[in-house]
């Protein structure tokens, strides 16, 4: 099937690699001294710099030259006179004006090929310099010649302008030998999916949760993303749905890698993460902390334009009892969340130094006789070494069904018992690095919400072989598992199907007609990058899998995939991509980073964000039009929508679009109620009867009438009550944990307080 794997591509491109591939950021040479703060500026792989005295910048005015450590190359380029002028001609996609920004510099206006783009303000307020900003970027040139022209606007507080360097930047490496064999039009030729391309995701959408009808929030690791928050590369963001706008957050602890759930009152936790970098490392101060036993609160944030929303750390008295990256954290019935797994420090593989196999809760619980502290569970060491972001959810009956390696198990927590379920069949790993994805397929009051579970791709790679010994090449696993989860289900054992293509760092995703999408990932190879042979740029995998396949999950064994009128995209979407629902009803794509920090070099840092939107989006849809505030359990009440006349056949289903991180969708849920028309634009809806068939928390309501869904709409489950403290529990764990362990090694706090220029 996949002859293109016999194709060795050895990549010709290579550059060095922190010792840890976990490490968090890549410093150039030039910065790589002690204290060095974490400033925008930055060169990625694949791109070119140019420094102020380069013979291709030209002056005119009177600009004078200052030399300073705290400059690229030593040198920057100032004017204080009004209409003072810097050209610079460049061939590529993108370029990035590089300088200072204190009380004393004023504004520019930038012009691209003679038209006016920008001004921009270089005042701030403060007295403290901030060196080597990005002061203005533009990335979607077409690709050719252009010419930057920058002119002191003056006046804005003060009048200074410099020049420290210019970035150039190309799409022009990019390669993409993807797998595209089953691009396809309907007979008459009418695309039934469209793709389209908008938007920038600003830092790298390594995680992703939709927070309100009209943003995404956005989660990366400490690196040199475009965006940029006082100073320096942000790491977090709000995505405007709407708009494309991105705003970024005030993060403070490296969330490398950390997992994430809603709350049952609404509020969003982020929870651990990496620790900053190392001082072996000798490179600049990131300015983060150590996120290893971060939770980062992010409260309810409905207002349309995002104002006030922001991430909240306090690790003096809120965190986690151990360190965890690569965590899977999921919302349980009591709206509490259950933090799962991952490792205690940064790696690849997983390994039983390193392993973390236990369980925690937050807010804190104090069962078992853990008094908050970590649960060890069995299953999390018999899973070692490929268990690391355990696929999870929360069955009805409330015990948490958990996938990691190739075994299964469900975990009745208030009875803190493993029942193990037959190993995920031919050997297929599923969990990180061998990145498969899993999802609970729609819960019905027509079976008693009987679970049913689906896991789809990952690798047979043995995974006690060495990086060095595992190539990019090696085919993905097709394979997709469904069980159900009952005891005929659990007899019956695992029911076998194919995906068309294979696939490892896939994303499932629930579409509001009851069918799974499956997007993203590549053919070959395995997640992280930095690891193994026949490594592209850095990346572990290739062959990007462009076209989406929809898996039907009420149609016959056999005739479930389809990839009929799927449009093909032309973006790679590999480690550190995510997809979610939208309450639109289309599918947000964005991200793809195997790489250490920002790279141009293939497969680069992406921030293209796409759409893709199923058919019923140009459809003629039903429209929810009220609802109550919540949806108490168990309770009967209704709803306005705008329905077409005479149709019997409505269906109301409540959705979590989950929050997507390493191909894991979290929460990830969809339930139908029992619903009757009651008029012309009413309907009865039955809610879910218990925090076990849908967790208390926020939901998105879907009607759909003869499978045509309307447009979410945010309602909260339950009654929107905090989960339970247990204030033992809680003081227990602060007062036998430490805050950030790795906290010490960091060196200064990343401001940078030298004197002005
Ligand atoms: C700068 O240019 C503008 C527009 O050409 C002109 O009005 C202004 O007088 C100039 N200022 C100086 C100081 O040359
Ligand atoms: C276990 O993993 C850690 C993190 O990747 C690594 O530093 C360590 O060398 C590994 N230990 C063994 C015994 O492989
Ligand atoms: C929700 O509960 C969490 C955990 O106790 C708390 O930190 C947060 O402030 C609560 N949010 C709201 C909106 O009450």
């Amino acid at each position: 099937m996949l002859s293109v794997v016999l194709f060795l591509f050895l990549s010709c491109i290579s550059f060095a690699l922190a010792r840890e591939s976990a490490w968090n950021g890549l410093i150039l040479p030039g910065s790589q001294k002690s204290n060095a703060m974490f400033t925008p500026f930055y060169v990625p792989p694949g791109a070119k710099s140019y420094d102020s005295n380069s013979p291709l910048v030209m002056y005119s005015g009177d600009w004078g030259e200052l030399f300073s450590s705290n400059a690229f190359q030593h040198s920057i380029r100032s004017s204080s006179r009004q209409n003072a002028t810097v050209l610079f001609s460049f061939a590529g996609t993108g370029i990035e004006w590089f300088g200072n920004r204190d009380d004393r510099h004023g504004s520019a206006t930038v012009y691209i090929d003679g038209k006016h783009l920008e001004d921009v303000l270089l005042w701030t307020s403060s007295k403290k310099t901030q060196r080597q900003q990005r002061l203005f970027a533009k990335y979607d040139l077409a690709l050719g010649s252009h010419t930057l022209r920058i002119v002191n606007a003056g006046g804005a507080g003060g009048d200074l302008v410099d020049v420290d360097a210019f970035v150039v930047t190309g799409k022009a490496t990019t390669r993409l030998h993807g797998i595209d064999t089953l691009r396809g039009l309907r007979r008459d030729g009418t695309p039934l999916w469209t793709l389209r391309e908008e938007g920038s995701s600003g830092i790298n959408a390594m995680q992703l949760a939709i927070i309100s009808p009209t943003h995404a929030l956005l989660i990366d690791k400490v690196e040199h993303n475009p965006l940029d928050v006082n100073g320096h590369p942000a790491w977090g963001a709000l995505y405007n749905l709407d708009t494309h706008a991105v705003k970024p957050l005030n993060m403070q602890s490296n969330s490398f890698c950390a997992g994430g759930t809603f709350l049952g009152n609404g509020t969003l936790i982020n929870v651990g993460g990496n620790p900053v970098v190392e001082a072996h490392t000798s490179a600049a101060d990131f300015g983060d902390l150590d996120g290893l036993q971060a939770i980062r609160i992010f409260q309810p944030c409905d207002s349309p334009n995002a104002d006030g929303c922001d991430m909240y750390e306090n690790h003096e008295r809120v965190r986690t009892a151990s360190p965890r990256w690569y965590n899977t954290v999921i919302r349980i019935e009591d709206g509490s969340a259950m933090i799962i797994g991952g490792a205690k420090k940064g790696g690849w593989m997983n390994n039983a130094t390193v392993n973390n196999p236990t369980i925690e809760y937050y807010p804190p619980k104090n069962l078992h006789g853990s008094n908050g502290l970590p649960l060890e569970l069995r299953f999390f060491l018999d899973t070692l070494n490929s268990n690391l972001f355990p696929i999870t959810f929360s069955l009805p009956d409330g015990t948490v069904f958990m996938a990691a390696n190739q075994d299964a198990m469900i975990y009745d927590w208030a009875s803190n018992t493993e029942r193990r379920l037959p190993k995920i069949p031919n050997g297929v790993r599923i969990s990180y690095p061998m990145t498969g994805t899993g999802v609970l397929l729609p819960l019905s009051p027509d079976n008693g919400y009987t679970p049913e579970i689906l896991l789809c791709g990952g690798s047979t790679i043995d995974d006690t072989r060495t990086g060095y010994d595992i190539s990019s090449q090696e085919p993905a696993s097709a394979q997709c598992s469904r069980m159900v989860l009952n005891d005929a289900g659990i007899e019956a054992g695992w029911q076998v199907e194919e995906m068309p293509v294979p696939r490892t760092m896939a994303d499932a995703i629930l579409l509001p007609t009851g069918d799974v999408l499956i997007v993203n990932g590549a053919a070959t190879g395995i997640a992280g990058y930095g690891n193994v042979q026949n490594q592209v740029g850095a990346s572990n995998a290739d062959h990007p899998v462009l076209t989406p396949v929809v898996y039907s999950p009420a149609k016959p064994a056999g005739s479930r995939f389809s990839s009929d009128g799927m449009p093909a995209s032309q973006i790679a979407r590999l480690y550190h991509s995510v997809a979610s629902l939208t309450p639109r009803g289309d599918i947000m794509i964005a991200g793809s980073n195997p790489n250490l920090d920002r790279s141009e070099v293939a497969y680069g840092t992406e921030y293209r964000v796409e759409w893709l939107s199923p058919p019923y989006v140009q459809m003629n849809r039903p429209e929810i039009i009220s609802t109550p505030k919540n949806l108490m359990f168990g309770s009967t009440v209704t709803i306005q929508a705008s329905l077409p006349t005479d149709i019997q056949d409505i269906k109301v289903a409540i959705m979590d679009f989950g929050y997507v991180t390493h191909a894991v969708h979290a929460n990830s849920r969809m339930v139908y109620l029992r619903a009757t028309r009651e008029g012309s634009n009413v309907v009865r809806i039955e809610a879910p009867p218990n925090g076990g068939v849908y967790p208390p928390g926020p939901g998105w309501l879907h009607v759909i009438v003869e499978g045509v869904p309307s447009k979410g709409v945010k309602i909260m489950v339950g009654d929107g009550a905090s989960p339970p403290v247990d204030n033992g529990a809680l003081e227990n764990v602060l007062e036998n944990t430490n805050v950030d362990q790795y906290g010490s090694s960091r060196g200064g706090d990343g401001m940078d307080d030298g004197a002005a220029e």
